[in-house]
């Protein structure tokens, strides 16, 4: 851990320690991380869950959105981010297509991010209708985290990035959806884009954490994806992210400077530059002095080791 980090009791968090935080009701923290560095910063600063989530189809690899993204390329982050990641409990999104098919490929591309990613929990989109795919991956060992609500990989299903459960009957579907995946032994629920008293409910009724995105306050605990806290995203933002610094001025304020440097011959300077022995400095300078004529003379030079063990 670095100096500069905040410094945190090393205490490994696990799905058990999840429900033990919900029982004491103390806040879960969790960020998206798509790559080492971000892993390490998330990591050292204390936030317990890190998400490698399919918005890095968006964030990292600029697509439309979440469905194009592949088994391999999220399994390519999920790699970079572990070997980031210490204290927190690392999550991977399974992509779109990775387990809707068929389920005996849908347990086999979960074992792949635990095997391959050492990931610790895979997440899966979808209510009542994954139970079953659910109880088999966790069958297999493989720890799930529930994901209901907006699932952005039903976003042609449902004509847009719409807030769910706005009416009574879909909030009841959405309780319904809430309890049987807490039956089936979800190790936490992450709820997006639902309103704040449904999100409220859900949270009393199921012994799983949740974990709330554009789901109010009262869940056990939030998740916002990096790029959005850092501005980091090109699009307005949604009404719940929360911008906690600016990096995109930072980073092209950096940027300009270096160019503007590099153009002005400002940059390097001698100070940045490697420098020649002072032995054969003075020997180069012999020889600009008095250029050979033939090339083979410059070889005659000992070279500084040489000259050292001479003396
Ligand atoms: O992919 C993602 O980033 C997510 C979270 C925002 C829940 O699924």
């Amino acid at each position: 851990m670095s100096l500069t980090s905040i410094t945190h009791t090393i205490r490994k968090i696990t799905t058990a320690s999840l429900r033990e935080q919900k029982l004491r009701k103390e806040r879960i923290t969790c960020l998206t991380a798509y790559d080492y560095a971000a892993a390490r910063i998330v990591d050292e600063a204390g936030i317990e869950v890190v998400l490698v989530g399919d918005s890095l189809a968006q964030t990292m690899l600029g697509y439309e959105n979440t469905l194009s993204v592949t088994m391999d390329e999220m399994l390519h982050h999920v790699k970079a981010v572990r070997r980031g990641v210490k204290r927190a409990l690392l999550v991977a999104d399974m992509p779109f297509g990775s387990y809707q098919v068929d389920p005996k490929e849908a347990v086999l591309n979960a074992a792949r991010f635990v095997k391959e990613g050492a990931a610790e929990v895979v997440k899966i989109e979808g209510g009542e209708k994954r139970v079953d795919l659910i109880r088999r991956i966790v069958n297999a060992e493989i720890p799930v985290a529930g994901h209901i609500g907006l699932t952005p990989q039903s976003v042609n299903l449902m004509g847009g990035y719409k807030v769910q459960g706005k009416d009574l009957s879909c909030v009841e579907q959405l309780r319904r959806d809430a309890d049987a995946l807490d039956r089936a032994g979800v190790a936490c629920l992450f709820l997006e884009g639902i309103p704040r008293e449904v999100a409220s409910i859900i949270t009393q009724e199921v012994g799983t954490p949740t974990i709330g995105i554009g789901a109010g306050p009262d869940c056990d605990g939030q998740v916002l994806v990096f790029h959005d806290i850092l501005s980091l995203t090109f699009g307005p933002p949604a009404k719940f992210v929360r911008r906690y610094g600016d990096a995109a001025t930072l980073i092209t304020s950096a940027v300009q400077a270096f160019r503007s440097d590099v153009k002005s011959h400002q940059y390097p300077s001698d100070e940045e530059s490697y420098h020649l022995p002072k032995e054969t400095k003075a020997n180069l300078d012999t020889l600009l002095a008095n250029p050979p004529t033939c090339y083979s003379s410059w070889q005659i030079l000992p070279k500084p080791k040489e000259a050292a063990q001479r003396d």
